[in-house]
């Protein structure tokens, strides 16, 4: 693969003033923003496959390690397994061979004029750091208890308070029956078998009818039998959510509970900082607009990735592998003028854990596979995936 040397770029900004922006300014220079699932797929790929004579390739994200997202209830419930060890991964092995670098920053903003293939990003620190190509991933924002801090040294006591809040409570309210809810209340009755836990969900059924009714109907069976109470088809209203213990829902039903929680999901996208380019790039819900080439639209040389892009598709890991497999293979395309390859949904699955030996999946495929706790247990809910995640940052 060749890459073109920096004088050709339009807008070249030479800024490297501080210690952690010491990247060497002769190169064609590859940024990748956000280290989560669709980051570290790209980043590690391309730092086998670039040139290290040619290319810088940075890695910019707000914490030093990756935060497995799947293993952030069990780690903010309890300190079992020792999730705060294991599942906060360090970029320190993410570059083959080490040609790369890790910039431990937010990205505020990114300035490219539309018609230009350069542009510079500028940073919470305030430096500026110039590229070539850049590569999108952002993820989602979540919420407590998995809304983690943006900086390092506040995440100990993010994870601490968490586990105290609710080892101290007796009884447990959780507001939202999809994937966030449900993997929370079996990780709660793992560790507090006698405590209440109870969940109420707006919908007739568990999760919504992306899945079919035989998985919702599973995942309500594993819930039930180890005693998680299941209130479907009413709703607590938002503003009576946060701080109460008592709440009455619309359908009247008097619930009360030491800790009631909201376990929607995700809020938004991080994608605030990507409007100062051009405001057109997001929904109106704020996800990035991609070519099935998975470019923006109108900036060829920005890529975006993972859960902060608008794909009609459920949003998962599994499908930011995808997205990486793309990206890494697209990045040299465009390097080379060749033809980019478009990205397309391969199939629909879904692994939700009760605690560390049970849960359903279902792959969406033939006549829609549906397995049970073993299976679960072996693919996801004994390690969290931990192990796998591990590898995909360098870490054997
Ligand atoms: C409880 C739970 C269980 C899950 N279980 C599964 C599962 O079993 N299987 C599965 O496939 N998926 C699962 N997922 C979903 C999966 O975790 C996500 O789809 C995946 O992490 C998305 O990857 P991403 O790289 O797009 O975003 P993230 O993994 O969220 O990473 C984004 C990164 O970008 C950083 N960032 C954000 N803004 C900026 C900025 N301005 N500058 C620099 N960096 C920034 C963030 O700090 C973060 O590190 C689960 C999620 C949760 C919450
Ligand atoms: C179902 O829930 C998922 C999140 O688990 C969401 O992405 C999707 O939009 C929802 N679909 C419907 C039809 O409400
Ligand atoms: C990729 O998708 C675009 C837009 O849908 C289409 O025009 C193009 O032909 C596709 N390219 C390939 C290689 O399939």
């Amino acid at each position: 693969m060749s890459g073109k040397k920096n004088e050709d770029r339009k807008s070249g900004t030479s800024v490297a003033k501080s210690e952690s922006l010491q990247v060497p300014q002769c190169f064609f220079l590859v940024v990748i923003v956000g280290g989560g699932a669709a980051g570290v797929n790209i980043a590690r790929p391309l730092s086998a496959e670039l040139d290290a004579a040619q290319y810088n390739l940075v890695l910019v994200n707000p914490l030093p390690y990756r935060v497995v997202l799947p293993a952030t209830l069990r780690m903010t419930v309890s300190d079992v397994d020792n999730l705060a060890t294991t599942a906060l991964i360090p970029y320190d092995k993410i570059f083959h061979g080490g040609k790369g670098t890790f910039i431990e920053d937010s990205v505020e903003s990114i300035h490219q004029k539309a018609g230009e293939t350069t542009g510079f990003l500028t940073l919470g620190s305030g430096e500026q750091l110039p590229y070539d190509i850049l590569i999108l991933a952002p993820g989602l924002s979540w919420q407590d208890p998995i809304a983690f801090p943006n900086k390092a040294e506040d995440v100990k006591a993010y994870v601490a308070s968490s586990r105290e809040k609710f080892a101290g409570a007796k009884s447990y309210l959780l507001v939202g029956g999809g994937a966030v809810g449900c993997e929370l209340a079996g990780e709660l009755k793992d560790i507090w078998p006698e405590k209440d836990v109870a969940i109420v969900h707006a919908k007739p059924l568990l999760f919504n009818d992306t899945y079919p009714d035989k998985f919702r109907k599973a995942m309500a069976r594993g819930l039930t039998a180890r005693g998680i109470k299941l209130h479907l088809g009413d709703v607590v209203e938002n503003h009576v959510i946060t701080g109460s213990t008592d709440v009455v829902t619309r359908a009247g039903l008097k619930l009360s509970a030491d800790l009631i929680l909201k376990t929607t999901g995700a809020s938004h996208p991080n994608t605030a900082f990507i409007k100062s380019l051009d405001a057109d790039v997001l929904t109106p819900a704020g996800f990035v607009k991609v070519k099935p080439t998975l470019q923006l639209f109108n900036y060829p040389n920005i890529f975006a990735a993972g859960d902060a892009i608008e794909w009609k598709e459920q949003k998962q890991a599994l499908k930011c592998y995808a997205h990486a497999k793309i990206i890494t293979k697209n990045v040299a395309s465009y390097n080379k003028g060749a033809p980019l390859k478009n990205y397309t949904t391969g199939f629909e699955a879904i692994i939700v854990t009760n605690g560390k030996r049970g849960g359903a999946s279902y792959f969406d495929v033939l006549w829609g596979i549906l397995l049970g706790a073993w299976f679960t247990t072996m693919a996801k809910s004994k390690s969290l995936l931990v192990p796998l995640f591990r590898k995909e940052s360098g870490y054997v």
